[in-house]
């Protein structure tokens, strides 16, 4: 039996009109994506990342084209007013800062998807939550500090486990740790390679830094102009790419500090 993927997205086209201007955001974008893998997104700013990953959680609707959640039209279940699935499909974005209400306490934020989703006895929240905290390495401790009392690190710890705590499937990460210090990138990403592991997920990692993608990523898939230009496992995109964008982009990769351990 093959395993069915995950994800999979056919021909998918976004494009918005400006005044006079048609922008085609996303362009006839195929890809796929296996249970348990992770899927790197890479391209210079302006490629369309942030459209794609807009369109994966349904938070914008595709001009054409197609997305499957295990098997399952997206569009079907949004037509059929099916909301169910959107707590399978989480999406943790760049600027932790703007994504935390800063009037809320971290146990509020982190209330909220239990709200939202009608997930778990209301009696079972505070306990989930504590656990949450623990998941994403910071304790009880930080239950009633607002979000701009936290590093931003910290911060990101605290939208990841807002993510997680409705149990996704699909976790889609839009440069996760681009707005954060080089060696907090390290522990974000040794922090989501640990999840992945223990929580069973899957991902998607958007971000314009190459060696940080080759180091976490299954494989890469590279953004130009709204289009995929090459798609490959990861050591093959990071040591012989075949595209001169590709190419290029690597040629502009800085040495990476790989996490410790
Ligand atoms: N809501 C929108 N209205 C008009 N143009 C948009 C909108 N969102 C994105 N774009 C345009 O689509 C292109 C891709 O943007 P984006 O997906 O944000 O790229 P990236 O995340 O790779 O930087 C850009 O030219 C951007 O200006
Ligand atoms: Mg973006």
């Amino acid at each position: 039996m093959t395993v069915p993927f995950l994800l999979k997205i056919e021909n998918l086209t976004k494009t918005f009109q400006v005044g006079s201007q048609i922008i085609q955001a996303v362009s006839d974008v195929s890809l796929t994506l296996h249970k348990g893998n992770i899927l790197g997104i890479g391209g210079e700013s302006g490629s369309g990342k942030s459209t794609l990953a807009k369109l994966l959680i349904a938070l914008t609707e595709p001009t054409s084209g197609a997305i499957y959640f295990d098997g399952i039209n997206l569009k079907d279940l949004v037509k059929q007013g099916d909301n169910r699935w959107r707590k399978e499909i989480q999406m943790i974005f760049q600027q932790p800062s703007s994504s935390l209400n800063p009037r809320m306490t971290i146990e509020q934020i982190l209330k909220e998807p239990f709200i939202i989703h009608r997930h778990l006895d209301q009696k079972l929240w505070l306990e989930r939550i504590v656990e949450l905290l623990e998941l994403v390495g910071l304790s009880s401790h930080y239950l009633k500090r607002m979000p701009q009392e936290l590093s931003g690190g910290q911060k990101q710890r605290i939208a990841i486990a807002r993510a997680l705590a409705v149990k996704p499937r699909l976790l889609i990460c839009d440069e996760p740790f681009s707005a954060l210090d080089v060696s907090v990138q390290a522990q974000i990403i040794d922090l989501l390679m640990r999840l992945k592991a223990d929580q069973e997920l899957t991902y998607v990692v958007i971000s314009h830094d190459l060696a940080a993608l080759h180091y976490m990523c299954d494989e890469i898939a590279i953004m130009h102009a709204g289009q995929i230009v090459e798609w490959g496992p990861s050591e093959q995109m990071y040591r012989s790419p075949t595209h001169p964008y590709t190419q290029a982009l690597l040629s502009a990769v800085l040495p990476f500090t790989l996490p410790a351990g």
